[in-house]
């Protein structure tokens, strides 16, 4: 092979091989099915059964839920009532912004200044779930989820994530135990996922969303923990649809945005965008390698000599130097 070719060859493996490491979290999240985690049908009694009874109750009895202010939307006020008349015996807690800023400001006060220079607001809702559940413990549910069933069932594994398919885990409704590892490690990860990915839907969603958070999952369970520090999956019929489900939970995402438009076509479109990136790959590939041998051959026409003598090492080498001299 020739020496210029074998040198392409390898800055493009090295290219590839970066960018399959630099993913290799991401790739690993479509082909986890979190069933080794998943909280069984069988642990939960029908609604109305006392069967938890004689369950240890890890998680504090405490609902949190976010808004800008207490002025609930209309439409989220019979999901917010049902949450509370259901649950007597919890805590209801409202994170409003202006509590929501105190509570970092006090709390927090090193992650003041990211929480504050967040672009978009959801990403300020998204990450104060993750710190109030660092902090207080309890379940942190979605205004427009809304709450189906008493949740005492799910108050006995130290930390549980909602499961989405077809793939990760969703921040919409999560329960954790006071400064359980893995919110810890969650909030001490904000910081550095706090970049601009020029599309605000894959800003919002990696920064702090649910892509945020499945890739910090995937990476916690790749470790194996004592039961007390383990996360919980709760599967799509125990969180709606089913008589026995916790929540009412409906949408498929909370942004309607045209990048969620387009993220959304893509998931539909994905063979035809595969073959399509492998023809952009082909084309890159073509262009680079044109540049490439141009840039060669135009280094050997000005620079001949000196190149004569670097390249010089075989006579084959030289004999096609020779040749494209000519
Ligand atoms: C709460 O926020 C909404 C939306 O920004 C606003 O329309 C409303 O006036 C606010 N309510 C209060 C009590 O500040």
């Amino acid at each position: 092979m020739r020496r210029g070719t074998a040198i392409f060859l390898l800055i493009n493996l090295i290219i590839v091989g970066f960018l399959i490491n630099a993913c290799s979290t991401l790739i690993s999240l479509l082909f986890e099915d979190a069933s080794a985690d998943a909280i069984p049908r069988s642990d939960i009694p029908d609604p109305g059964s006392d069967l938890t009874g004689n369950r240890p109750q890890l998680i504090p009895k405490i609902i949190h839920q976010t808004y800008i202010n207490s002025s609930i939307p209309a439409q989220w006020k019979a999901g917010q009532q049902a949450c509370i008349d259901l649950h007597p015996d919890y805590e209801y807690k409202l994170w409003t912004d202006e509590m929501s800023r105190k509570f970092i400001a006090t709390e927090y006060p090193s992650f003041l200044k990211t929480f504050n220079e967040y672009n978009y607001p959801i990403q300020r809702a998204d990450s104060i779930r993750y710190f109030v559940l660092a902090h207080y413990g309890g379940i942190y549910i979605d205004l427009d989820d809304g709450c189906a069933r008493k949740l005492d069932p799910l108050l006995s594994y130290p930390a549980w994530l909602r499961r989405t398919i077809p793939t990760g885990i969703s921040n919409d409704a999560m329960g954790s135990v006071p400064q359980h590892p893995f919110f810890l490690k969650v909030i001490q990860s904000l910081d550095s996922y706090n970049r601009n990915w020029a599309m605000p839907y894959i800003t919002v969603m990696y920064s702090t969303g649910p892509l945020f958070l499945s890739v910090i999952w995937k990476q916690y369970i790749g470790k194996t923990h004592p039961e007390a520090e383990r996360v919980r999956v709760l599967m799509p019929d125990e969180y709606a649809k089913q008589p026995w489900s916790f929540f009412n939970i409906a949408k498929g995402s909370s942004w309607h945005g045209k990048d969620a438009q387009t993220i959304f076509w893509m998931g539909q479109h994905w063979l035809l965008l595969t073959v399509l990136g492998f023809v952009a790959a082909g084309i890159l590939g073509s262009c680079l390698w044109w540049v490439w041998t141009t840039w060669l051959s135009q280094g050997s026409q000005t620079r001949g000599r000196k190149k004569f003598s670097f390249w010089r090492s075989s006579s084959r080498d030289r004999y096609e130097l020779l040749n494209r001299i000519a």
